[in-house]
């Protein structure tokens, strides 16, 4: 395996306390040069701590964590010049203004006074923040802190970009608008890791996403290639009144159904083509209670629900 910008190796990370919690049991990745990788789960997951390993705010029990090539845990220092962070929560200097926040950071990293002012002017107009370059962080909107938490930390021009969630809380414009800001910095060369729980998010902006949970990595691919692992084009969900033992065999065995799988609501019809399939279902499921169908393609939900059984909402 070619090491990548980023790359770790049996990374663990057991919190101690009065009930020890293993948060990463065991991840090994590599995020090649100028892409953008998505690290996909539901809450708890362990995305936060393997970001924090990363970004050396927290020690990895065992293992080791390479960015750029430095040792971030030996070198933490060196490794953060390579790095910018976004964090889950918003870390905004609340009582500095917009452009004091970036320009602290620009002198912060050693640029002159001069460079950080320059810099400064360039970041705000490149994240079209100039009219609130006065604000204070209480003044702004969720999505204009967390455009400002982004050109921020890309203020002393990190190879790595990693974002803890970056769209958690934000209306679903200004999470376009954050996705616009992240693929232009992606079309600049520089890599960007983020972890999501939004699989919209993953499939859109991500070159390559790991599905993690409990701690581990359980796939690793692109979008498509994930999507294509459940081996279905179409998928039918069936909203049934009650629950039933015997219509799942009953639909398993149609023509071009590749699955059956239990949802909250009923169950999910899996098929290689839907070439006629509809009526097929439609009427073996009338008998048993069907309220509602729809039709839809796979999405990395659905690839998560395969490898747990779980929603990545539960
Ligand atoms: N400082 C800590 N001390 C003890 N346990 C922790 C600490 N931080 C996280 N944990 C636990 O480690 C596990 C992984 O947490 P983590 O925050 O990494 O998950 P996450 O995937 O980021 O979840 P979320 O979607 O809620 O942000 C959870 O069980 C969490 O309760
Ligand atoms: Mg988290």
């Amino acid at each position: 395996m070619e090491d990548g910008i980023v790359s770790l190796r049996g990374v663990r990370k057991v919190y101690e306390g009065k009930q020890a919690v293993t948060a990463v049991a065991g991840i090994d990745l590599d995020v090649r040069e100028g892409e953008i990788y998505g690290l996909l789960g539901p809450n708890g997951a362990g995305k936060t701590t393997t970001i924090s390993m990363c970004t050396t705010r927290v020690l990895p029990t065992a293992g080791t964590v390479h960015i750029a090539g430095i040792d971030a845990v030996r070198n933490p220092a060196d490794a953060r010049r390579t790095m910018g962070v976004v964090p889950q929560y918003n870390t905004l200097e609340r009582a500095c203004t917009v452009a004091e926040n970036i320009q602290f950071h620009c002198l912060y990293f050693g640029f002159s006074k001069a460079d950080a002012k320059a810099r400064t002017a360039q970041l705000l107009e490149q994240f079209h923040l100039t009219e609130r370059a006065g604000a204070y962080p209480a003044q702004l909107s969720g999505g204009l802190a967390q455009r400002v938490q982004i050109a921020r930390a890309i203020a002393h021009k990190p190879r790595v970009l990693f974002l803890d969630e970056p769209s958690a809380g934000l209306d679903p414009q200004s999470r376009i608008a954050m996705w616009e800001a992240v693929q232009r910095l992606h079309t600049e060369g520089i890599t960007v890791v983020l972890t999501t729980h939004y699989m919209e998010e993953a499939d859109e902006l991500c070159d390559r996403v790991a599905i993690v949970d409990g701690g581990k990595i359980l796939v690793e691919d692109t979008p498509a290639a994930l999507k294509n692992s459940v081996g279905a084009k179409t998928l039918y969900e069936l909203d049934l009144r009650e629950p039933s033992d015997t219509l799942g065999p009953i639909l398993a065995a149609l023509p071009h159904v590749s699955g059956v799988e239990q949802t909250p609501r009923g169950l999910r019809v899996m098929a290689e083509h839907a070439d006629g399939l509809l009526p097929q279902v439609v009427s073996a499921a009338s008998g048993y209670g069907l309220r509602d169908l729809s039709i839809t393609e796979p999405t990395l939900e659905t690839v998560f629900i395969r490898l747990t059984g779980r929603d990545l909402r539960e």
